[in-house]
């Protein structure tokens, strides 16, 4: 499952995701916000986090002004790896290297294809494991802490 969040500077583009994954018969539950009153981000972020955590074959997606304070947010909560792309090629390293689970966009700084393009490379990027698996391994231990 995707679970998806944004506050009101992604909230457009969150909605031309949820076309996408509507159309696609991709499985996503949207959390809001639900327009362009102004929200604040650390509600929805946290939603959409807690949610990714339930089980680890979720997803999600967070979009805000800029990406930063939603990722910001995501991070906290443990067992996320929430991470801000800003084109294909950051969002394939953050699957590959990194295995992120929460995709994090600047609903402000990225065309609506753009956005849709950062979106479809992280989902169809898988996690690389091997050396990178230590690492994540790592970072789990780090978040006992
Ligand atoms: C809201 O104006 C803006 O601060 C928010 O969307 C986000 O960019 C924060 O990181």
């Amino acid at each position: 499952m995707i679970f998806i969040g944004c506050d009101h500077g992604g909230f457009e583009i969150k909605e031309k995701i949820c076309d996408y994954l509507e159309e696609n018969s991709i499985k996503y539950s949207d959390l809001g916000t639900n327009g362009t009153t102004s929200v604040d981000y650390p509600e929805f972020a946290e939603k959409v986090a807690k949610s990714v955590v339930s089980d680890e074959d979720n997803l999600g997606v967070l979009v805000c002004g800029t990406g930063i304070g939603v990722s910001i947010v995501a991070n906290k909560i443990k067992g996320i790896r929430a991470a801000l792309c800003h084109n294909v090629h950051y969002a394939q390293m953050a699957r590959k290297h990194n295995n992120a689970n929460v995709l994090c966009l600047g609903g402000r700084e990225l065309s609506e294809n753009e956005a849709l393009d950062v979106l479809k490379a992280f989902l169809n990027t898988d996690f690389e494991g091997g050396r990178h698996q230590k690492r994540i391994a790592q970072i789990s231990e780090i978040e006992k802490y």
